[in-house]
């Protein structure tokens, strides 16, 4: 076994006793931020980390890598990162006192857009990279150990994911029932208020053939629903196996005929992007989950515009109306901006009266955060945050009326469950309804990965009890 010394000595303790230790007893920390993209992307990135001898922990004290997957979609999620660094720095310098190393590393969307100036504000930070680059993390990391400061946030030539290791079986057993599929990134639609188009650059689909093999893995380990992911998802499109152009829609009746994969959805959608065939998947395909998110921002089409949705509050509508006419137990899911800028109370009652005509399943909903080298952040009107507070606690309160109706009007019905994971209390199972609440149920009713029928009894806050049918 070799013991490299650490040259550097950027914290205080003398060069000499910092220790690197031997590949194989290396840990990494990883504390992932924002969506179910960096979900999926943490999980590749302790794959690839895997491979160059780090095992994962989840005590931040004894990681000899910290890695932060950063989010910078609203103001609040970029300034956690730099609380939570300031509280690593102590860790570091208490581990240096130690005579171990610590790395400190910052990944995902705000390492993508602001690159060196992370490394600036917090000098604890020792290397940065975009999620462009995760395929190199073993190579940065070779470097960051050998005293250098590393930012490798350009867009990759290569393909990352054809780059990146696939996990052991035993490791996607780990992880459990249901997994992320990343099949998209990036986006072209450029919305005002967005800073996606900027951090994860334009729209890239992932081939055919590598998103089949990748779920075919999954079921093999026992995966039994599968969630697609992209910050378009529904934009997605590839030369299939038949040598067609296929769309979405397509890859969803192709993914279902792997055996074991019971359940399949995706997120996040564009309404611009539901095609035909799509609706048809809803409509046709019953491994497809009755459950559609898609983000509307806004019912005003004066806002609509100035967010350059490009569309109207009406075609979303009428889009509504067809998803349900495919799939009537479709249940229906948004995310909704108050605040924009030039919103005015009769914009804002507009999206109220959306929110009434759609009668969601559950949303999320934020106030209007300006985001730097967006269009939005540049427009005049900018809206006081005690209007926003007080739109978005309107906003909110009519969503979770909404979404506890929905819950309530399950009592009494028998529903498909996927039996997920143990329950926090003793005795208990926590399943997965088709419209993504978690349902509590009794341990024997089922074992993990089980698709149990049962009974609703009763509807909480978000999840469901039930006993079995
Ligand atoms: N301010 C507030 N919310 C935003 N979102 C995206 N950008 C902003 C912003 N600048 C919201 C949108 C999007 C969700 C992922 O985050 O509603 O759909
Ligand atoms: Fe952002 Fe609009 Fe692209 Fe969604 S569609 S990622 S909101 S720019």
């Amino acid at each position: 076994m070799e013991l490299n010394t650490i040259e550097r000595d950027d914290i205080g303790a003398a060069a000499e006793d910092l220790v690197v230790l031997p590949a194989a007893t290396r840990k990494v920390f990883v504390k992932t931020y924002g969506c179910q993209m960096n979900v999926y992307d943490s999980q590749r990135m302790t794959d690839a980390l895997a491979i160059d001898g780090y095992a994962a922990t989840d005590a931040i004290g004894e990681a000899d890598l910290v890695l932060l997957n950063t989010c910078h979609i609203r103001e609040k999620a970029a300034e956690k990162v730099y609380s939570e660094l300031g509280r690593i720095r102590e860790l570091k310098a208490e581990r240096a006192k130690a005579g171990r190393e610590m790395l400190v590393g910052v990944a995902g969307c705000v390492a993508q857009a602001e690159g060196a100036e992370i490394i600036r504000r917090s000098p604890v930070v020792d290397l940065v990279i975009g999620p462009q680059t995760y395929h190199r993390l073993p190579g940065v990391l070779a470097k960051a150990r050998s005293g250098e400061k590393i930012v490798e946030t350009d867009y990759a030539v290569e393909d990352k994911f054809e780059h990146l290791p696939q996990p052991k079986r035993a490791e996607l057993i780990r992880r459990g029932v249901t997994a992320f599929l990343t099949v998209q990134e990036g986006c072209d639609k450029f919305c005002t208020f967005c800073v996606v188009p900027y951090t994860r650059g334009s729209e890239v689909s992932r081939p055919v053939a590598q998103i089949v093999a990748e779920a075919e893995r999954l079921a093999d380990a026992g995966v039994r629903e599968v969630t697609l992911l992209g910050q378009n998802v529904n934009a997605w499109h590839g030369r299939g196996e038949d040598s067609e152009e296929w769309g979405l829609g397509r890859l969803l009746f192709r993914l279902a005929e792997i055996p074991g994969l019971a359940r399949l959805r995706y997120t996040t959608s564009h309404p611009r992007d539901m095609d035909d065939e799509l609706i048809a998947a809803h409509r046709d395909l019953p491994a497809l989950m009755p459950y559609l998110h898609l983000p509307v921002q806004s019912g005003s089409d004066r806002i609509l515009k100035a967010m350059n949705r490009r569309h109207m509050a009406k075609d979303y509508l009428t889009l509504i109306d067809r998803v349900r006419a495919a799939r009537n137990d479709i249940a229906l899911s948004g995310d909704f901006i108050v605040g924009f800028p030039g919103e005015t109370e009769a914009d804002f009652e507009a999206t109220m009266q959306l929110v009434e005509d759609v009668n969601y399943a559950s949303a999320f909903s934020f106030k209007y955060s300006p985001r730097p080298g967006t269009p939005g952040a540049e427009m005049n009107d900018q809206v006081p945050e005690a209007v926003k507070d007080e739109r978005l606690q309107r906003l909110q309160a009519l969503l979770l009326k909404q979404q506890q109706h929905f819950g309530a009007s399950l009592v009494g019905r028998t529903i498909d469950t996927l039996v997920e994971k143990p329950g926090r209390q003793a005795g208990q199972k926590v399943g997965r309804s088709p419209w993504l609440q978690p349902v509590i149920v009794d341990e024997k009713a089922g074992e993990i990965g089980d698709i149990i029928q049962v009974r609703i009894t009763k509807a909480g806050y978000n999840s469901l009890f039930a006993e079995l049918a």
